[in-house]
């Protein structure tokens, strides 16, 4: 769905005599290509990413690592804020420092995701002069002038860094903020882990490979590798959940391959898997969105090796069965707490 916060920020706040940065997060819409030949975005997604390059924005992917050569030759930066207040914290206040005296910073959102307490913490930790424009259905578009480099901090916390969530079979995991539920483990994947020893004696998981679709912070991965499988690949589409994934599996993988992938869905991968595990992103507080569904569930099919088997953990409203069945030979529900179903899938 094509976000219009992002598209009416855009049209307020860019034009073709200097150029702007552009800060992407989860918002998706088919962007109108840069005016100045210099703006350049950057985004945690890489689905967003992909898509912003396709309209001729150079664009680079990183979990919102910010720097003076990101903003180099740059006075004005925007922002469509996020929907996590960890990742809007951490972007103001990396602009703002980044940003010269007499630079601008542009924001949009709706009222109902907190962009006025954003801008009024803003405002008073900054010096700065700001104008407030209103657009349809509640949306705020800010624009902060910066009058001089005495800034109070809007962080709460260090948005790089790594905090453990818990230990998985003796195995201390890591999240961080940006990451899905990045402060726990899931409950959906603790219930889907539940299963896996069923799985596990299908085969000899040393002589087989595994994939986490949609990997977050890698609890499912991490899962593959104690079993032993003897390759274990991890997917997802967002920056701060590869570097929490990649960071896990490196405490544990040493004679197995365990690799983290940057990907869309699942597109890019290539090869077959004995097992696919997958929590995927939709749930109740998200969309159930149809396409994403479909292209998951495609991209399982597609990766998934003769006689393998991919389960998919999703709430037990999600008519998930129903779809696959248009997709697999089998389709089998093997367990349901009420609140999480547990399905099968195989050609
Ligand atoms: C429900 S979470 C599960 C995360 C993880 N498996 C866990 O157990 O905590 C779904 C994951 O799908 C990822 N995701 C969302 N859109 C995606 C896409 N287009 N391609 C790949 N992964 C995506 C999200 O970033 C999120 O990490």
């Amino acid at each position: 769905m094509s976000d219009e916060a992002l598209l009416q920020l855009l049209q307020h706040a860019s034009d073709d005599r200097q150029p702007v940065l552009l800060i992407l997060d989860e918002h998706d819409a088919v962007l109108p290509p840069p005016q100045h030949p210099d703006s350049r975005a950057l985004s945690n997604r890489f689905d967003i990413c992909t898509s912003a390059r396709r309209q001729g924005w150079p664009c680079s992917f990183s979990d919102f690592w910010l720097n003076a050569e990101l903003l180099a030759g740059c006075r004005r930066a925007l922002y469509r804020v996020s929907k996590e207040k960890r990742v809007v914290e951490h972007v103001l206040q990396g602009l703002w420092l980044l940003l010269p005296v007499n630079g601008e910073l542009h924001l949009a959102g709706y009222k109902g995701e907190g962009i006025k307490t954003f801008a009024r913490r803003a405002a008073a930790a900054w010096d700065c002069e700001v104008t407030l424009e209103r657009g349809d259905g509640n949306l705020h578009l800010y624009s902060f002038t910066k009058l001089s480099e005495r800034a109070e901090p809007l962080q709460s916390g260090d948005y790089h860094g790594l905090q453990t969530i818990g230990e998985w079979q003796g195995c201390a995991v890591y999240s961080k903020p940006g990451v899905f539920a990045w402060d726990r483990f899931d409950a959906g994947s603790v219930f889907l882990l539940g299963y896996l020893p069923k799985l596990l004696q299908r085969g000899n998981p040393g002589q087989q490979r595994a994939l986490d679709l949609g990997c977050g912070s890698g609890l499912l991965a991490l899962a593959l590798v104690q079993a032993g499988f003897r390759e274990v690949i991890a997917t997802d589409n967002n920056a701060a959940a590869i570097r929490a994934c990649e960071f896990n599996l490196q405490q544990l993988a040493q004679d197995q391959q365990a690799l983290v992938v940057a990907d869309d869905c699942g597109a890019s991968l290539r090869g077959s898997f004995d097992l696919i595990l997958c929590n995927p992103p939709f749930h109740q507080g998200f969309e159930v969105e149809q396409t994403m569904t479909d292209r998951f569930l495609e991209a399982s099919l597609r990766v998934l090796k003769a006689g393998g088997v991919a389960l998919f953990v999703v709430n037990s409203f999600i008519p998930i069965e129903r779809k696959a069945a248009a997709w697999f030979g089998k389709v089998e529900k093997v367990a349901d707490n009420k609140l999480y179903k547990l399905v099968l899938l195989s050609h």
